[in-house]
């Protein structure tokens, strides 16, 4: 009789490493982004999304703003998170970029929706995470947890104290990962369109409070 044979496992998956987006990961990005936050994006630019958060990195980028992070596997981008600090405001013409990307109507319709989901303005210490969004063939692999480390350490090196997110309340792997990574649920808000437009109910503010590197700066006078 044959021994039986015990298969040998050969991972060849390539590790996931994340950093800052780069003018080649635009598309790819807005790709992930379009999908994986359909109920967001769809809402507000119609069949027009990617084309919208493709202007919005690439004026990101040019202005030397630099809150995209993706997570790549081997060659392909397969997470990416967005994050701001109070430095970057303003920077980005944010109507003047979605008008010239979706047309007039659409960038009028976009502001209204996503107002909704507006988070206002950002503390000194603060750093906001805009989206978190990994390709659904990517998931449970530990990639969104690799963005937000990243997050958090660029949020340190810019001397924020504090991170902050929104999460729809029918989140629930959303809500699962942001505990999971230290998260805690600070308020939650109702709001009277979002079931519509977002099918949820309502959205928690989460936050997680960090340690900056000693010596580093914060408020105005961070480093880009
Ligand atoms: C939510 C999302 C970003 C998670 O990405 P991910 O790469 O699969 O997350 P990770 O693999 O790092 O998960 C880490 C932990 O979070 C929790 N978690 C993540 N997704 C979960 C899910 N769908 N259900 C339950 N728990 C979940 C688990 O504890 C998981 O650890 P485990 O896999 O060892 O059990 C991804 O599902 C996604 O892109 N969803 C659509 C976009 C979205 O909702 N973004 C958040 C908007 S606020």
């Amino acid at each position: 009789m044959r021994a039986m044979e015990t298969p040998v496992r050969h991972d060849t998956t390539p590790p996931v490493r994340v950093g800052p987006a780069t003018a080649a990961d635009v598309d790819a990005l807005a790709a992930v982004l379009e999908d994986a936050l359909a109920d967001k994006y769809r809402a507000a630019f119609g069949g027009y999304a990617r084309a919208a958060i493709a202007a919005l990195a690439r004026a990101e980028l040019a202005a030397g703003v630099h809150g995209y992070l993706v997570a790549r596997r081997g060659d392909d981008v397969v997470g990416a998170a967005h994050v701001s600090v109070s430095d970057d405001a303003g920077v980005v013409d944010w109507s003047g970029t979605v008008r010239r990307a979706v047309g007039w109507p659409r960038s009028v319709r976009a502001d209204l929706v996503l107002s909704v989901l507006a988070h206002g303005p950002l503390g000194a210490d603060e750093a906001y995470i805009g989206e978190v969004a990994v390709r659904a063939d990517h998931r449970r692999a530990g990639v969104a947890s690799a963005l937000l480390d990243a997050v958090e350490q660029l949020a340190a090196q810019r001397g924020r104290t504090l991170l902050s997110l929104w999460v729809t309340v029918e989140n629930d792997g959303a809500l699962a990962l942001y505990h999971r990574a230290g998260f805690r649920p600070v308020t939650t808000r109702r709001w009277p369109l979002g079931r519509r437009l977002f099918r949820a109910w309502g959205a928690t503010l989460m936050h997680k409070r960090i340690t900056p590197p000693r010596g580093s700066v914060t408020g105005k006078d961070s480093p880009p």
